[in-house]
């Protein structure tokens, strides 16, 4: 399989991009864990496994959260749920973000995840806790998770409540949207009760749920939550190239970044960020060949993780985004999307022109969700009380088991 060949006049791009000015940010300190660079991997239901993390951390330092795992199931021993829950044997800092919409779910399985080493696959304790509280799927929302639930400011209270005591000396963040939609945004109010619970920081997708992946983010929502809060806050939202982390750092004061989409199909995005916050020319991007070499190397660790048949039905989201930009034909995408065996995959990619430069004008494209804004589903009366009922009665058991995030 050949890709269509680079104009001999191609040059290889220099992209020694000088960062506009590496901001005076420090290390990021979440309890006695310090993260530098003060950037982190949003946690991306199906994409943020074990697998996707080792290759982003291998370019950088930062934090690298799991994907998004339901307390319910890990609490009922669920062994997909203690699947996404398992680390790399070298992975640290051990990174989990947990998805709860019942207390003493979220306080069972923050003891389960601390204390770890209860199957071979979760191994030791986790470092950090990540909460959800930014989901916008119709199937969480619409039994009160996720982005409805800080609406519900008792059943919020509660469930952070529980996380920050079970979890001990383990530092624990929330993550927030803006709110529901315009009329009924939580954030500021949903910032102070975590920090006063005594989470560690603060991400905030500069979202509402209701808007989804649709308007750029609203970053002055960021700044608001820094003036409102004494903990760290981590910004989030259209991190697209290293120059934007620092934008958002400039612009609004937070103490970190939160990154997500920017960096599907380019785990090398980590390198960039590090080299900006720590003021050096960014590195060259990858040629089409080097690009190649990262995805062959993931699909590696995704049959290593999963073996080849679930690692690489894995692998398909992601070659679309590897080789966004990249003249590379359909009939390789194609073919790519069909693999069953590591050997076709490189057998693929080796017909690839090593040499092809990286479309500069590609940095910018979005990847990922682009959903259009959609009005939330709710609980029927769920916005007409702020509280969440006598004693706190539980959300339906399906509302437990979401495994979707956003
Ligand atoms: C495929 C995908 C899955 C996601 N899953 C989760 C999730 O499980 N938990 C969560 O808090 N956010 C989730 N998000 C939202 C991201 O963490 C992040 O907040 C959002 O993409 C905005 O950041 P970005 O503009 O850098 O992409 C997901 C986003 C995407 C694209």
């Amino acid at each position: 399989m050949s890709a269509s060949p680079a104009p001999a006049t191609a040059p290889r791009p220099i992209a020694a991009v000088a960062p506009a000015a590496a901001p005076a940010v420090g290390a990021l300190h979440l309890g006695g864990l310090e993260v530098w660079p003060p950037v982190v991997l949003a946690p991306m239901a199906g994409v943020t496994n074990a697998p996707f993390r080792s290759l982003c951390r291998r370019h950088a330092g930062g934090l690298y959260v799991s994907e998004m795992v339901g307390a319910r199931g890990l609490v009922e021993g669920n062994a997909n749920s203690q699947l996404k829950a398992s680390f790399g044997p070298d992975e640290h800092p051990r990174s989990i973000q947990l998805y709860a919409i019942d207390p003493k779910d979220a306080a069972d399985a923050t003891r389960l995840l601390v204390r770890g080493g209860s199957s071979e696959q979760t191994g030791p304790g986790v470092e950090h806790i990540d909460l959800n509280f930014g989901c916008p799927a119709p199937k969480v929302t619409r039994h009160g998770g996720g982005a409805a639930l800080p609406w519900h400011r008792d059943l919020y209270a509660d469930i952070v409540d529980a996380t920050v005591r079970a979890a001990g000396e383990v530092p624990v963040t929330v993550k927030l949207r803006m709110g529901i939609d315009d009329a009924h945004l939580t954030y500021l109010e949903a910032g102070r009760v975590a920090a006063d619970l005594g989470v560690q920081a603060v991400a905030l997708h500069a979202r509402t749920a209701e808007q989804r992946y649709g308007p750029p983010a609203d970053w002055s929502a960021i700044a608001a939550l820094v003036d409102a809060i004494d903990v760290p806050v981590l910004g989030n939202g259209d991190i697209w190239e290293a120059a934007d982390a620092l934008r958002m750092v400039a612009t609004t004061g937070c103490r970190g970044v939160v990154v997500g989409r920017g960096c599907l199909g380019r785990p090398w995005l980590f390198r960039d960020l590090q080299a900006a916050f720590e003021g050096r020319p960014l590195p060259p991007p990858p040629t089409l060949g080097e690009v190649a070499d990262l995805l062959r190397e993931h699909a590696e660790l995704l049959v290593a993780a999963y073996g080849p048949v679930t690692g690489l039905r894995d692998l398909r989201k992601h070659t679309g985004w590897y080789l966004q930009g990249f003249p590379v034909g359909g009939a390789l995408r194609k073919a790519l999307n069909q693999v069953d065996t590591l050997a076709e995959v490189e057998r693929l990619l080796a017909g690839v022109d090593r040499d092809r430069p990286f479309d500069e004008a590609m940095r910018r494209q979005p990847r990922g969700h682009t959903t259009p804004p959609k009005r939330v589903t709710l609980p029927s009366g769920w916005l007409d009380s702020r509280t969440h009922g006598p004693g706190g009665a539980a959300l339906p058991a399906e509302a437990a088991e979401a495994v979707s995030g956003g």
